[in-house]
C-alpha cells in the first residue's frame, strides 16, 4: 500500500450487544482516513441495522454469500482481496468457533478464508463464555494460525457481570488497529517466559509463608504478549486466574519450583519478565507433621530464598531479561539500584502498599533502562500491559540489533 493509499478495512460485525459500539468504530477509522468496509452476519442484523453502517460507512453493507447483485459487482473473493485488513468486532464466541473449524457457511466466514490480509479478531462475550475451555481452544487455534486479538477488556458487562470479554473500546481500538493491529507482530514468533503470582514457602504440611500477589499484572502481561505475537509461557504461583489464550501455562507453588520450571525452559527463551513476587526469604526447613501449639512463642528461622531474576541474568548468552521492582518508598533510587546490581536490561517499578500495585485491578509503572526511563500511568493491568509490551519490544530489538553490528 503507498502511502496516498488509504487504509481498507474490512470490518466483520457479528452477533453481540458489542456491535452497539461497532458504528462508532466506523466512523474513527473513517476519521482517521481508512476505507471501510462493513460485512454483517445474520446474527449481527439482530442488533444493529445495516442501514447504520451503510450510513457511517458510505458504502453498501454486504451480508449475503448468495446475493447475486452483490456478487456481480464485487465477490466474496474480490472483498476478501480488496481488504488490506480483516477485523472483526466484535467477534462472537460462535463466529471465533465457525472460524476455529474452518467453516464457510456465510459471507464473513468465507471472506476469512478467502483472504491474505491479516485477520484481527475483537473478542466480546460474557467473562464465563470467554473462560469457557472451548473458547480457550478456539482462540488458541486462531492465533496460533497467526490472526491476532485486541482484547478483550475487564470490566462491567452488559449482562450484569464484571469480569474479562468486554470489546475494546472504538477509539482505542482503531488506533490500534491502523497503528500496526495493537502491536501485533511487533513480536512475531518471539518466544517470552514470564512469571507472575505470588510464590508459597511451606512452615509445615497446612502452613505458608507467602504475598498479596493475584497474579493479574503477570497474566496481562502474557496476553498481551500473545497479542503481539509472541509465544509465551506463563511459569505462575498459585493463584485462581484464567489463563490467558495461547499461553502455555506451567504451575507451580514455592520459589525454588518456579526456579526449577525457569531453568526447564530459559534454554528456549529470547525474552525473561519477572512479574511475580518470589519469597525473598523462606522456613529454613518445613515440619513433616503440623507444627502443635504448645510453646507460649515460636520463632521460625527463614533463609534466603533463590533469586530466579538474578540467576537468569548471570546466564552466559541469556535472554533479553526485564525484572519489576515492588517499592514502598524511594521507587526511583531502589529500581535502578536493581537493574544495576541484577544486571538487567530492563526493571519495571511499581510503588505498592495501599491498594496499589499488588491485587488490585489497576496499576502503574514506571520503566527504566540504561540511559532511559518512560512513565505508564495508572491505568488497568491489561492496558498498562500492553504498553509495557511495547516497551519491552521496542528495547528488545534495539539490543538486538546493537549486538548484531558488534
Ligand atoms: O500479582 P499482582 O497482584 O497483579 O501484583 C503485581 C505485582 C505488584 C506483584 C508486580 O507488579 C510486581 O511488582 N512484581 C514483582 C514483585 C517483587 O517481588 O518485587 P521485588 O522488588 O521484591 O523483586 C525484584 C525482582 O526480582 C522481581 O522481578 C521479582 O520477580 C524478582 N525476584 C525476587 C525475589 C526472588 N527470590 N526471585 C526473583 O526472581
Amino acid at each position: 500500500m503507498t502511502p496516498s493509499t488509504p487504509p481498507r478495512i474490512l470490518l466483520g460485525i457479528t452477533g453481540g450487544i458489542a456491535a452497539y459500539k461497532s458504528p462508532d468504530l466506523v466512523r474513527r477509522l473513517r476519521d482517521r482516513g481508512a476505507e471501510v468496509q462493513v460485512v454483517m452476519t445474520g446474527a449481527a442484523e439482530r442488533f444493529v441495522t445495516r442501514q447504520t453502517f451503510q450510513a457511517v460507512s458510505g458504502r453498501p453493507v454486504r451480508t449475503e454469500l448468495w446475493d447475486e447483485a452483490a456478487e456481480a459487482a464485487m465477490g466474496h473473493i474480490e472483498l476478501a482481496r480488496w481488504a488490506g485488513r480483516v477485523v472483526i468486532a466484535p467477534a462472537s464466541a460462535d463466529f471465533i468457533a465457525r472460524l476455529a473449524a474452518g467453516l464457510a457457511d456465510d459471507l464473513l466466514a468465507t471472506i476469512c478464508l478467502a483472504t491474505e490480509a491479516p485477520i484481527l479478531l475483537a473478542p466480546a462475550m460474557n467473562r464465563v463464555m470467554w473462560a469457557n475451555a472451548a473458547t480457550r481452544a478456539n482462540i488458541g487455534t486462531l492465533t496460533g494460525r497467526g490472526m491476532r486479538l485486541l482484547g478483550p477488556d475487564d470490566g462491567n458487562q452488559a449482562c450484569g457481570d464484571t469480569g474479562a470479554g468486554r470489546m475494546v473500546e472504538p477509539d482505542r481500538m482503531a488506533e490500534a488497529i491502523l497503528a500496526g493491529i495493537a502491536g501485533a507482530g511487533l513480536l512475531e514468533g518471539v518466544r517470552m517466559l514470564i512469571t507472575a503470582g505470588p510464590t508459597r514457602e511451606p512452615i509445615d504440611p497446612v502452613r505458608f509463608i507467602s504475598n498479596r500477589s493475584s497474579g493479574k499484572m503477570g497474566f496481562a502481561l502474557a496476553a498481551a504478549a500473545v497479542e503481539s505475537g509472541a509465544k509465551v509461557r506463563l511459569v505462575a504461583g498459585p493463584v485462581g486466574l484464567p489463563t490467558p489464550a495461547a499461553v502455555e501455562r506451567i504451575d507451580v507453588e514455592s520459589a525454588e519450583q518456579m526456579l526449577d520450571a525457569v531453568h526447564r525452559h530459559i534454554g528456549q527463551t529470547d525474552i525473561f519478565v519477572a512479574a511475580a513476587a518470589v519469597a525473598d526469604y523462606r522456613p529454613a526447613s518445613a515440619a513433616r507433621d503440623k507444627i502443635k501449639k504448645t510453646a507460649p512463642e515460636m520463632a521460625l528461622k527463614l533463609t534466603r530464598a533463590p533469586d530466579i531474576l538474578t540467576q537468569v541474568a548471570a546466564l552466559a548468552n541469556g535472554p533479553f531479561t526485564v525484572g519489576f521492582a515492588a517499592e514502598t518508598r524511594d521507587v526511583e533510587k531502589n529500581a535502578r539500584a536493581k537493574l544495576e546490581q541484577k544486571q538487567l536490561d530492563m526493571i519495571a517499578a511499581n510503588r505498592v502498599g495501599a491498594g496499589s500495585g499488588f491485587d488490585s485491578d489497576q496499576n502503574a509503572l514506571t520503566v527504566y533502562w540504561s540511559g532511559g526511563e518512560q512513565e505508564l500511568p495508572k491505568t488497568g493491568k491489561r492496558e498498562l500491559a500492553r504498553a509495557l509490551v511495547q516497551i519491552i519490544a521496542r528495547r528488545y530489538v534495539t539490543a538486538r540489533e546493537t549486538a548484531g553490528s558488534r
